[in-house]
């Protein structure tokens, strides 16, 4: 997810691809730069040559572009992430190109594609349009990578015509086979096959290695630090700054420079947008109404362009009274002083102005009037880029230096860190390989039991775990979204003050999204429960205890229910969803404890996660409706979130839980459920979130009956087959957001390939095929386990094979079959021979135990 502000006020073979070759990786000693780079190579499975961006593409080898065909559509086939390469064979006149990259194909018709992506600097480009002069044969490849992609065209802007021998991508994340992954789930329903390899395809490129996202500036002894156009990057070290004037020498390569001041390093990630615009722009498709020749442009937001709910304000257009040179050294100056904003080139100033003469909204973090607080940084627009050097800071009114810095420091511990534009140090999971390129700490649980489920890489997982407690503040709690260009050492302060926005003061930023921490103990337990890392549980429990001690003192003494300052899933004052939700991390967590030893931990654990669910059922069970109140003061509307944790947590009984499932169809919209009963259902834009219907998902699934079968598999064919239903949009991975009519959320912005929505990959493992780690302790790294096929027979699935990997030497795989006259099913589960079970099915309960492999029928 990403936290806007509006969210906070709620709270070749190049080509040479031959059919059926699938996605071309070439065989050894095809394809020499592949060899060279010792990596595989992705290239789109088709290309269309047309006038305009085409879904028409055929397999071919290589392709020119010319007057008659200017434009390429490249389609990958499913989502991809990595280095853009363009291998040209030979060029006529003076040759530009626009490139542009898209999850879904209809983005390539716009301007800006399904970018910019200004929330965060995430280590990938922030435009999804680019522009290359090419004038000679060879290999040419972006130096910022995409995030995540199905699609891309190249426009050719200038010149007689261009031929490309290949064009493709260095992949930048782990490069998996779905088909052959170390867990899996097939069956006879080749719909729920392709919906269980949406979350495994959205995880293995959402979680990335260790250094694979790469640094994003070059830092040069002499010429200072080399910046492309991005969101800027911004200094740890200027977070709680205010008033306060910045010099530095800049140097137009291309285009124009860009800088932020007053800018916070943690929400709300806005602030004033500077872009100092040459007189010559270079590229023919520069957008001259924007980037406004030999100017200064002013704005104030994310961006200088809005998207979505990230607003932004393009305040004003300042001329320079001089001719702005490429390639020329300036001194540019920009003057804070709590009132007016100025900025100088050299001796010139070009303006001064007031600030609350602007409009900005009226959002109450910022009054209405823009700040004049919060750290600084560099970036650029679109195909701009330039030198930043010799950079100081002072205090407007009193001229002592606050910070200095000659950006010529090109160690890894220099400018790079300093300004979070260093490769990952740490293997995370992101939110998605496109957009919230961030380790949103809340949106990991999901993407944990994925990775237990099919990809394996359960090193991403923990790694994601220890790189959020590297920032644990000392009160115990974790950001919910650590951006991964920064190292915890030199960030984490920053960020637990709140990163120099105006929700300064310990912990605000932390508590935004306080149910986050909820979720992320749930995603450490998860992960232990399936990996049975031990280990890791020891380490790390003092600080996991720390955490749980927060959440457990923010339990109302007055209510005995969760009292937080923000949260996600509902109402953070005594609400059903976050209280129900601690109940399950409790006894979840008690479970770790037990599994080390703490047995004085886990029995604390339980007995809180006991009277606090007492506390739920006495003051928030609404017998009337049959549900659980979202909250004291809201007693007769309910939500998904409300019903999924209740039950999940085992908080609400049987009886109850029958009682919330059936008032679920109040709640369903056409592909999904709305998130709550305050969501009006005749209103269109609504979203449909799969995050949230995940949880609920699993609630429904757990409930063992033929009605929940019907309804889980309902939900199943209408939420997720709109991933895959339409060719334009799938990507083959699981989306952020659907709206009402199937299609992607938030338009082109969405995430398409987002594992939050990516639940039925483990839940169709867990409860169609039926593999589960058996309850507590004992039931850790599948060491016993249970087989259920109860509900993936309900479903009508006659054929099912899965399964999952072992923290015990080996796999365990499971296949059943319902034999044609439904009376019986044939079982066969191999299993290491340490490890023990047992398959309930109806009356039967058959223990199997001491065998690498057992075969038996059990009676329908
Ligand atoms: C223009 O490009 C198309 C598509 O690559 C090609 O078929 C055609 O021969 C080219 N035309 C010329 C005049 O080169
Ligand atoms: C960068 O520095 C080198 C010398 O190290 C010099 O030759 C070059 O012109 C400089 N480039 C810029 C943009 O200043
Ligand atoms: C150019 O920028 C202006 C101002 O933001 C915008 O209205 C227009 O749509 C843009 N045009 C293109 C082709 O990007
Ligand atoms: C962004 O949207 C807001 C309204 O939500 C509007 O006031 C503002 O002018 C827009 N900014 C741009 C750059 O179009
Ligand atoms: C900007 O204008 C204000 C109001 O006239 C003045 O007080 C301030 O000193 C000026 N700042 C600069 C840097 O010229
Ligand atoms: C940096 O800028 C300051 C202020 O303009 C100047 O005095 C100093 O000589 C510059 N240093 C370098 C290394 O360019
Ligand atoms: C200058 O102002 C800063 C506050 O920005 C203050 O901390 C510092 O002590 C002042 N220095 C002098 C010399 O007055
Ligand atoms: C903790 O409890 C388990 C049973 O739940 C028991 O086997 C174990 O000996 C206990 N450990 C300690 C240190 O008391
Ligand atoms: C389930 O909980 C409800 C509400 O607390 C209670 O009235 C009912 O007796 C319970 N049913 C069972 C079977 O425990
Ligand atoms: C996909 O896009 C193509 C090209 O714009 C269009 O012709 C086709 O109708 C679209 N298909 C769907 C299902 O929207
Ligand atoms: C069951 O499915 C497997 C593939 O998953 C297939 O090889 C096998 O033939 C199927 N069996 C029947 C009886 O359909």
């Amino acid at each position: 997810m990403f936290l806007s502000r509006s969210a906070i006020a709620l709270i070749g073979i190049p080509l040479l691809l031959q059919a059926g070759v699938g996605h071309g990786y070439p065989g050894p000693g095809i394809d020499s730069r592949s060899e060279e780079l010792g990596q595989s190579l992705l290239y789109p499975v088709s290309v269309a040559l047309s006038t305009q961006p085409s879904t028409a593409g055929h397999s071919i080898t290589r392709f020119q572009l010319n007057a008659s065909f200017p434009v390429a559509t490249l389609d990958y086939g499913y989502e991809v992430a990595g280095f853009p390469f363009f291998d040209v064979k030979s060029v006529s006149g003076t040759v530009q190109i626009e490139v542009k990259y898209a999850e879904e194909f209809a983005a390539l018709n716009s301007n800006f594609s399904d970018g910019p992506f200004p929330y965060a600097v995430s280590l990938a480009n922030t435009y999804r349009v680019e522009t290359y002069e090419i004038d000679c044969a060879g290999t040419t490849q972006a130096f910022l990578l995409q995030g995540g992609q199905r699609w891309q065209s190249i426009r050719l802007l200038t010149g007689d015509s261009i031929a490309f021998s290949s064009a493709g991508i260095v992949p930048t994340t782990p490069v998996m086979d779905i088909e052959d992954l170390p867990g899996s789930f097939t069956s006879d329903d080749d719909d729920l096959n392709d919906i269980w390899k949406l979350g495994a395809r959205a995880a293995s490129v959402a979680c990335v290695e260790e250094e694979s996202q790469t640094t994003m500036w070059e830092v040069d002894a002499t010429n200072g630090t080399f910046v492309r156009g991005m969101r800027a990057g911004i200094t740890t070290k200027g977070a709680f700054f205010s008033d306060y004037t910045l010099e530095f020498d800049a140097y137009i390569e291309t285009g124009g420079i860009g800088w932020v001041v007053a800018f916070p390093l943690a929400s709300p990630v806005e602030g004033i947008q500077l872009n100092l615009v040459a007189n010559k722009q270079s590229f023919v498709n520069t957008n001259t109404t924007l980037t406004v020749p030999n100017s200064i442009l002013f704005g104030y937001g994310y961006s200088l362009v809005n998207v979505t709910t990230l607003t932004s304000y393009y305040l004003d257009t300042f001329t320079v009274p001089f001719t702005v040179q490429e390639r020329t050294w300036y001194r540019v100056k920009t003057i804070l002083d709590g009132e007016h904003l100025a900025v100088s080139i050299g001796v010139v100033q070009v303006f001064n102005l007031t600030l609350a003469d602007y409009y900005i909204g009226s959002s109450y973090i910022t009054n209405g009037k823009i700040p004049s607080s919060g750290s600084f940084g560099f970036g650029g627009w679109q195909d701009q880029a330039g030198y930043f050097k010799n950079v100081t800071v002072y205090d407007t009114a009193n001229g002592t230096e606050l910070y200095s810095n000659p950006m010529t420091d090109s160690s890894s511990t220099g400018v790079t860190l300093e300004y979070g534009v260093q490769a990952n140090s740490a293997s995370v999971c992101l939110d998605g390989p496109k957009r919230d390129r961030l380790v949103w700490l809340g949106d990991f649980l999901h993407t944990s039991r994925i990775i237990a489920a099919s990809t394996s890489r359960f090193d991403i997982a923990k790694s994601t775990l220890e790189y959020v407690l590297s920032y644990q503040t000392s009160t115990g709690l974790l950001p919910y979204d650590p951006p991964i260009g920064y190292v915890a050492d030199l960030a984490s302060e920053a960020f637990e003050l709140g990163g120099g926005g105006l929700l300064e003061g310990s912990d605000v930023y932390t508590i935004l999204l306080a149910d986050y921490q909820i979720l992320g103990l749930l995603s450490f337990a998860s992960y232990i429960r399936t990996s049975n890392d031990l280990d890791f549980a020891s380490e790390s429990w003092t600080q996991w205890q720390l955490l749980v001690e927060w959440l457990i003192d923010s339990i109302s003494s007055a209510t005995r229910l969760l009292d937080l300052y923000g949260a996600f899933l509902g109402p953070s004052t005594g609400g059903s969803a976050v209280s129900c939700a601690l109940v399950q991390a409790l006894n979840e967590m008690a479970d770790v404890a037990t599994a080390i030893g703490d047995n004085s931990t886990a029995s604390s654990y339980r007995a809180t996660a006991s009277t606090l669910a007492s506390a739920i059922n006495s003051q928030l069970w609404n017998e009337n409706l049959g549900v659980y109140s979202l909250s004291p003061s809201d007693p007769d509307d309910y939500s998904v979130n409300s019903i999924a944790f209740c039950i999940t947590s085992g908080t609400a009984n049987a009886t109850q839980a029958a009682q919330l499932i059936s008032a679920l169809p109040t709640l369903r919209l056409s592909p999904g459920y709305k998130d709550s009963t305050l969501v009006s259902s005749t209103d269109t834009t609504a979203m449909i979130s799969p995050n949230t219907n995940g949880f609920l998902l699993e609630a429904l699934l757990s409930q063992q009956t033929a009605s929940a079968a019907t309804t889980s598999k309902a939900l199943l064919q209408s939420l997720w087959m709109a991933m895959l239903a339409n060719d334009n949009t799938t990507t083959g991975a699981s989306w952020e957001y659907v709206s009402q009519t199937g299609d992607p959320g938030y338009g082109p912005y969405t995430s398409l390939s987002h594992p939050w929505g990516g639940a039925p990959t483990y839940l169709l493992t867990e409860w169609a095929a039926g593999i589960q780690t058996a309850d507590g302790v004992d039931g850790f790294g599948y060491r016993n386990w249970v087989i259920r096929p109860y509900m993936g027979i309900e479903m009508g699935l006659k054929n099912v094979t899965a399964k999952v990997v072992t923290a015990f030497d080996g796999t365990l795989e499971v296949s059943w079959l319902v034999n044609d006259a439904a009376t019986s099913v044939d079982v066969t589960v191999k299993a290491p021979v340490m490890t023990s079970g047992r398959l309930e099915l109806g009356a039967t309960n058959k223990i199997l135990a001491g065998s690498e492999e057992y075969r038996f029928s059990v009676a329908l």
